[in-house]
């Protein structure tokens, strides 16, 4: 039951109200400094740093972190005989996450930047580095890659943040960064 005719209750056709117009201008306004304001903290703010990403096939990862350990092996810890190894800074630093390991132990150069390699052989796992905020899904496939450049020297603990499984828990590592600037440089196996 129409009380009046419709082509006299077609909205869009009555003219705006000068409050309606401020408002959808406010509205509008405010949604370009949201979306500006997301790419200016791309840049500034201390986000979660960008990686690239490449398809890679589980065994063919997992052979170059070896290889790369093998090569740049400084020595072994704990039980398991964990390999702690010295990438070249500057050059390319693998690591790898499995059920319910990463493998091998970093050991990183104060103010040298690396490509951190990560991938999973298996699950997803989540790199999580603390006390830092970098957090990074490692996913089965696919080879992320980050650069980056430690700018404090320490022992850092690294966790699986994303859960996989029984042995979620027992996923933690830790990664050395060491000051050269006052130590002379750590020796490397077979080079
Ligand atoms: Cu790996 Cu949780």
């Amino acid at each position: 039951m129409a009380i009046s005719p419709p082509e006299d209750r077609l909205w869009w056709k009555r003219p705006l109200d000068r409050m309606e117009i401020i408002w959808i201008s406010i509205a509008f306004l405010w949604g370009l400094v949201m979306f500006f304001t997301m790419i200016y903290w791309h840049f500034t703010g201390r986000q979660n740093i960008s990686s690239e990403a490449y398809r890679v096939n589980p065994a063919a990862y997992a052979a170059k972190v070896e290889a790369a350990a093998n090569k740049y092996k400084v020595r072994e810890e704990g039980d398991t005989g964990i390999p702690v190894v010295h990438p070249p800074p500057g050059g390319d630093a693998y690591l790898l996450g499995r059920t319910w390991q990463w493998w091998p132990i970093l050991e990183l150069e104060k103010g040298k930047s690396y490509r951190l390699h990560l991938s999973s052989l298996d699950l997803l796992h989540g790199f999580s580095l603390q006390p830092t905020n970098i957090n990074i899904e490692v996913v089965p496939g696919y080879e992320m890659v980050l650069t980056i450049t430690p700018t404090e020297a320490g022992e850092f603990g690294l966790v699986c943040n994303e859960y996989c499984g029984i042995g979620h828990h027992i996923m933690v590592s830790k990664l050395y960064v060491v000051d050269n600037s006052t130590t002379p440089p750590a020796t490397t196996n077979g080079e």
